[in-house]
């Protein structure tokens, strides 16, 4: 079964073409990143206006690329969120006319669900690490799922302010780095010292395995703005020491989620997860099997999308064609 993937929920504009949930046909993302670096952030209005500039010649260069035509296309599947409601709407339009005009089914897919399927979607089988972790680290959400079967979750915890790579993104732009800030606080950390600044992520009461974030990023703000001149040495020294709180904070969790669940494997997805940092503290501090989404799957991508509509579609053939609506926010 042939899926095109679209997805276009923020800054990335992509289409995938996938063989049944797994082989990538072909794989094209359109990265904005360069457009909002001087905004220190995503301009949700410039993003739209790129995804309509960008997403014909996308999807043009994807169907190339797969030596397919567009007729021999079995199922669309498109982001329908969370995402920025004009990002979300020039994916989902131009999948719903193109399901139209091919007279081909269309589903909407979760795109926070498909970051943790970026993980699962290299195994042959992954039934057998099932019940297992799953936890989603990107600039929108930090979540922490049992899974135990592809689409059924029970949430255990989340974030109740910002997301790991949102702290990561301010982090960067108090000390003028640039956009996205993950890539660049994780480069610089490795040249300072993590134990520098005292930093601790937050506890929330009652719930061991909810995440904050947004009082680390505060205690960020005023060690700079209590540092007369910042210079290259301290900035590194304040990455290393932010990253390494955050880090701690996950794989306390997790510890403690493997103990309590007793999962099989813990799967991992989302923008943050490209972190080498965390990657070798998991390795080391997790003793079940860690699945990582290849490099391409990690940021947003078309791929997962097309993979996780394979699965989405067979469960109840529901086609989305003319009731498909955005949704700009959505949980796993
Ligand atoms: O999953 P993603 O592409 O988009 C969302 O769905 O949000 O994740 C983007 C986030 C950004 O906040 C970015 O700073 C963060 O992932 N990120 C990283 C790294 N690469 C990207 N955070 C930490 N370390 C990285 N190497
Ligand atoms: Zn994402």
């Amino acid at each position: 079964m042939l899926v095109l993937g679209i997805e276009s929920t923020c800054d990335e504009t992509s289409a995938a073409i996938v063989r049944s949930g797994k082989t990538i046909l072909s794989h094209i993302i359109a990265s904005q990143a360069h457009i909002h670096e001087e905004f220190g952030g995503v301009v949700p209005e410039l993003a739209s206006r790129h995804h309509s500039n960008d997403i014909f010649c996308v999807l043009d260069t994807c169907i190339r690329e797969a030596k397919i035509s567009l007729h021999d296309i079995d199922l669309i599947a498109v982001a329908k969120g969370p995402g920025l409601i004009g990002s979300l709407l020039v994916g989902i339009q131009t999948a719903k006319a193109l399901a139209w005009s091919l007279k081909k089914p269309l589903i909407g897919v979760n795109h926070v669900e498909a970051h943790l399927y970026a993980s699962i979607m290299g195994l042959e089988n992954p039934a057998p690490f099932f019940p297992a972790l799953g936890m989603i680290l990107s600039g929108g959400h930090s979540t922490l799922v049992l899974i135990e079967a592809i689409g059924k979750y029970t949430l255990i915890g989340q974030t109740v302010d910002d997301a790991l790579g949102e702290a990561f993104d301010k982090v960067a732009k108090m000390l003028n780095l640039g956009y996205p800030g993950g890539p660049i606080v994780e480069k610089l950390a490795l040249e300072g010292n993590p134990k520098k600044y005292p930093f601790r992520a937050g506890r929330v009461k009652g719930k061991q395995y909810s995440f904050s974030f947004s009082g680390l990023k505060t205690a960020v703000l005023y060690t700079i703005n209590s540092i007369n001149e910042l210079n290259g040495p301290t900035i590194n020294d304040i990455c290393a020491s932010f990253q390494h709180a955050a880090f701690r904070d996950l794989s306390s969790k997790l510890q403690l989620a493997c103990k309590e669940f007793q999962p099989k494997a813990l799967f991992l997805g989302g923008g943050v997860t490209q972190n080498k940092t965390l990657r070798n503290i998991l390795q080391k501090e997790i003793s079940i099997p860690l699945f990582w989404p290849e490099a391409e799957l990690c940021l947003d991508n078309a791929a997962m999308i097309a993979g996780l509509g394979f699965h989405t579609w067979q469960k109840n053939f529901l086609n989305e064609c003319f009731t498909l609506e955005p949704c700009t926010r959505l949980e796993i």
